[in-house]
């Protein structure tokens, strides 16, 4: 018997109807359902539908209400999610604004920034595509203990192709469910219709660490970021909510970027996010080591000869460390850089960092790997011991779509 409360806030678009089938789906699963209609809503769809579907009161004024507390409040209180679909461009850039100025966003607003909430937009493709919109949702997720279960491609009812449909309602019911279970160990994957990520929360790391020596110079090496890119290009596309932690700078995405320089920055990023991923892509080269010492001005080449020497330091392993924090239904996929040796050093970083799939590329060929835009990698996992696979020279887009599908058939399906 479940006995969690859930508010379902509604705005009004096309997609709105769907949310019905979402009450519905909560309702049966024993959840005690509030629905909110904007006044946009309820020219889509009825507040007696939701009163039917889910036992319940079904509220579209802010006050209609005949309790000491205001209604907003209290809800609030008793809330253990707040879930948004679908979520309009304006009920988005009101929520990132912090504007309050009917039921639902007066109660987004007083709603805790600890609690969950879970969002799923639906628009048309120029109105999602929208950078201001982008902008908001990246506030959201930046304030906001929010996540995005990101709009599908499809038919629009602008009757044009393109991203912007509901994600399906099937996937936004088990990403609810799934925020609800208190032990995140219990994070549900999907199960997900094929080329659908809607739902999933995948963290990507990209680039080379830059470790400082003083101010202008630093140890570093030449990942460019292109394969983590292009990984993450493609699961986007694929529906999925992705986080890159990159060392490039000023890259311009739909999906939220966040940039680091070092392995520590890196690391610090990666385990922030984490615990709420489902699954983990390191394909950053990050540096092994690092100036013992940082000079805090720039050294100068006056410095005697003698005195030109460079402690090293180790950096943390942070797939490493990972890999033993992972819970059950993680993924956690490693990238292994070798010159010699590739496939028995990477089937040892595999086991040793206690990874589902290591991705390994030879890195003494300049026409793949490091710099290049393509790649040809092998694949191998702990389910198949001994067998590899290989994805043979292609652009770094095709090996990162050909790996995400690897990936999707092997974990993903049930
Ligand atoms: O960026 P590009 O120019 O497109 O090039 C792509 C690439 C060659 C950098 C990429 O395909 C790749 O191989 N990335 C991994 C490079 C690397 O650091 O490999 P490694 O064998 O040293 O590390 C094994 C794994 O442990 C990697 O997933 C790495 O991210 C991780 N690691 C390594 C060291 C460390 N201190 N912490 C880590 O988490």
């Amino acid at each position: 018997m479940q006995n969690k409360k859930i508010i379902l806030g509604v705005s009004g678009g096309i997609a709105s109807y769907k949310a019905c089938d979402l009450a519905s789906l909560l309702v049966k699963d024993n959840y005690k359902v509030q629905t909110i209609l904007t006044d946009s809503a309820q020219k889509f769809i009825s507040a007696l539908t939701f009163k039917t579907i889910t036992y319940n009161d079904c509220y579209t004024n802010q006050f209609d209400y005949d309790i000491v507390e205001p209604l907003h409040i209290e809800m609030c209180r008793e809330a253990d999610l707040l879930v948004l679909a679908p979520a309009t461009a304006n009920l988005i850039a009101k929520m990132a604004n912090g504007i309050a100025d009917d039921l639902l966003t007066t109660l987004i607003c007083a709603y805790s920034s600890k609690k969950p909430i879970l969002l799923a937009p639906a628009m048309n493709t120029a109105m999602w595509e929208n950078p201001i919109v982008q902008a908001n949702l990246k506030t959201i997720t930046e304030n906001l203990n929010c996540t995005i279960i990101n709009p599908i491609e499809g038919q629009l009812a602008c009757r044009t192709e393109g991203i912007g449909k509901l994600a399906e309602v099937e996937n936004i019911y088990k990403q609810a469910v799934s925020l609800l279970s208190k032990n995140s160990s219990n994070l549900q994957l999907p199960i997900l219709p094929e080329g659908e990520w809607s739902g999933l929360k995948v963290l990507i790391t990209a680039g080379g660490t830059k470790e400082p020596i003083d101010p202008v110079r630093f140890l570093g090496n030449r990942s460019s970021g292109k394969m983590g890119l292009a990984l993450a290009d493609e699961a986007y596309k694929k529906g999925a909510d992705i986080i890159l932690i990159t060392t490039q700078k000023a890259l311009k995405r739909n999906y939220k970027i966040i940039e680091v320089e070092t392995a520590h920055e890196l690391q610090k990023a990666v385990e922030s996010y984490f615990d709420t991923c489902q699954i983990l892509i390191m394909s950053a080269a990050v540096s092994d080591f690092r100036p013992l010492q940082v000079f805090a001005s720039k050294v100068k080449k006056s410095r005697s000869e003698s005195d030109w020497y460079l402690p090293l330091t180790k950096n943390p392993d942070i797939l490493e460390t990972l890999g033993r924090l992972k819970k059950e239904n993680q993924i956690l996929i490693g990238f292994a850089a070798e010159s010699d040796n590739l496939i028995q050093n990477a089937r040892k970083k595999l086991e040793n960092k206690k990874l589902d799939l290591i991705v390994a590329n030879q890195v003494d060929n300049t026409e793949i790997g490091f710099g290049s835009d393509y790649n040809e990698v092998y694949l191998l996992t702990q389910k198949d011991n001994s067998e590899e696979i290989i994805l043979p020279k292609n652009t770094k887009t095709q090996i990162a779509f050909q790996i995400l599908e690897f990936v999707q058939d092997k974990f993903l399906k049930c």
